[in-house]
């Protein structure tokens, strides 16, 4: 089952090794699940355009093309639907440990926590065996959802309403969040945003899941480092801030001025920027008609005006360097028209990534070598140790 991937060539480190900061342009596995083309926005999962599978796919049917590498035949597709469904719940003591959480807590580390615990109740030692896999693809891709909407309810002081089998995947977490049935529009557009999430080749929470998943530990404990590594502003929490950011600007007047500011003091503006894309993440621009389409039906955003303003005026300043917005930027207004708390966009994210976490997951068992680079030593040369006492009385003499 793990054949370890050849040495390409002699991994001991060269001498004059070039330092790569974020590992930036430096392949180090190879992967069929998804590939960007960053200079002329296009993503493709398992060589499907993303256009097309946020326009016609579900997001378990993406899940399953990128777990598995192809679409899935009518049956295959309703058996993992019916799998999923059948496992959504979990058990009451995970739902008392996050009672014990405190409702303060941010609902990423909830998340990290619960994600983590899962592996408590599953043997972890069965990481060979085919059926394992698929049990742990099931069972995380079912419950991540129900522990996100869980623990909103729970930091509220109610208790958390249970999944309902008559619905389908994204209807139900909506009704899970919010009690309440969703209209079938808010459901598809939630679902199309899970597709648009699901997967982008070695961003830093894939990277993230490669390396646990080379030391072959179990994929509970994978997700968790994952979702660890998406909290972070840069990356996956960065959608909860260009919401802040947008309303901190408050009219597509202003947004010229706080671009001018935020650019003399070196500041980052969230929602823009990508290591790998020099055009518009062909996700935002998916993302911007979602949000369209939602704002046609249920009425406007007003921090729309301002989004859009912003990107405007970027584009003169920012775009030069290849700096346009990215997944983040119009998400967050498609999820707060759907009535997601803000703390709650990353762990959306989540909910959709750990598709593509899983995907990884299981092409990293397929081919593994435990990840081990090297380092260039900047510490002092080797010296010898003193008892305290022979030691100078202040730091540095
Ligand atoms: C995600 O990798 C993925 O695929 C991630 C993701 C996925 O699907 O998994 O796409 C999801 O994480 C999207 C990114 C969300 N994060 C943000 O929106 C935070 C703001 N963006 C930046 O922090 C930044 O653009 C990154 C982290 C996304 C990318 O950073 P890089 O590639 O390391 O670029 P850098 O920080 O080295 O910046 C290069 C230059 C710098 O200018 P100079 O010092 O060379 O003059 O570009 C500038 C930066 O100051 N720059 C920005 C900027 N992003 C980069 N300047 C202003 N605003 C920004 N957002």
């Amino acid at each position: 089952m793990f054949q370890t991937q050849k040495t390409i060539e002699n991994h001991r480190p060269q001498p004059g090794n070039q330092l790569r900061p974020g590992l930036e342009g430096v392949p180090v596995t190879q992967s069929s699940i998804c590939d960007i083309d960053g200079n002329h926005g296009k993503l493709t999962y398992r060589g499907y355009p993303i256009s097309e599978l946020a326009a016609h796919s579900s997001f378990l049917e993406t899940s399953y093309l990128l777990i598995w590498g192809n679409l899935p035949t009518a049956e295959e597709l309703k058996v993992f639907e019916k799998e999923v469904q059948m496992h959504r719940r979990v058990s009451f003591r995970v739902r008392d440990m996050m009672k014990c959480f405190p409702a303060t807590g941010h609902p990423m580390d909830a998340l990290q926590s619960s994600a983590a615990s899962l592996g408590l109740f599953y043997s972890r030692r069965a990481i060979d065996n085919p059926q394992y896999i698929y049990d742990a693809v099931v069972r995380l891709i079912a419950k991540i959802p129900t522990m996100v909407a869980a623990f909103q309810l729970i930091r509220k002081g109610q208790d958390p309403i249970q999944p309902r089998d008559d619905l389908a995947y994204s209807a139900n977490f909506l009704y899970m969040l919010t009690d309440r049935e969703p209209d079938p529009l808010a459901a598809r557009i939630f679902d199309r945003c899970l597709i648009l999430h699901a997967e982008h080749s070695l961003n830093a929470s894939t990277f993230s899941a490669r390396v646990t998943a080379s030391t072959l530990t179990d994929p509970y404990a994978v997700v968790a480092s994952a979702v660890g590594t998406l909290a972070g502003p840069l990356h996956g929490g960065a959608n909860e801030d260009v919401i802040a950011m947008l309303e901190e600007i408050g009219s597509p007047e202003k947004a010229r001025s706080y671009l001018d500011e935020a650019i003399s003091n070196k500041r980052k503006i969230m929602g823009f920027g990508h290591r790998e894309y020099r055009v518009k993440d062909p996700r935002a621009s998916i993302l911007q008609g979602l949000a369209e389409e939602l704002f046609a039906r249920f009425g406007k955003d007003e921090m729309y005006d301002v989004a859009k303003a912003l990107e405007e005026e970027a584009a003169t300043s920012l775009g030069s360097k290849g700096i346009y917005p990215n997944v983040d930027f119009y998400s967050g207004l498609v999820y707060r028209k759907l009535g997601i708390p803000r703390d709650l966009f990353t762990p959306v994210f989540a909910i959709s990534r750990v598709a593509g976490w899983l995907a990884h997951w299981r092409e990293q068992l397929g081919a593994n070598r435990i990840f081990r680079p090297s380092q260039i030593y900047t510490g002092v040369p080797s010296r010898t140790w003193k008892a305290v006492e022979d030691r100078p009385t202040s730091i540095g003499a």
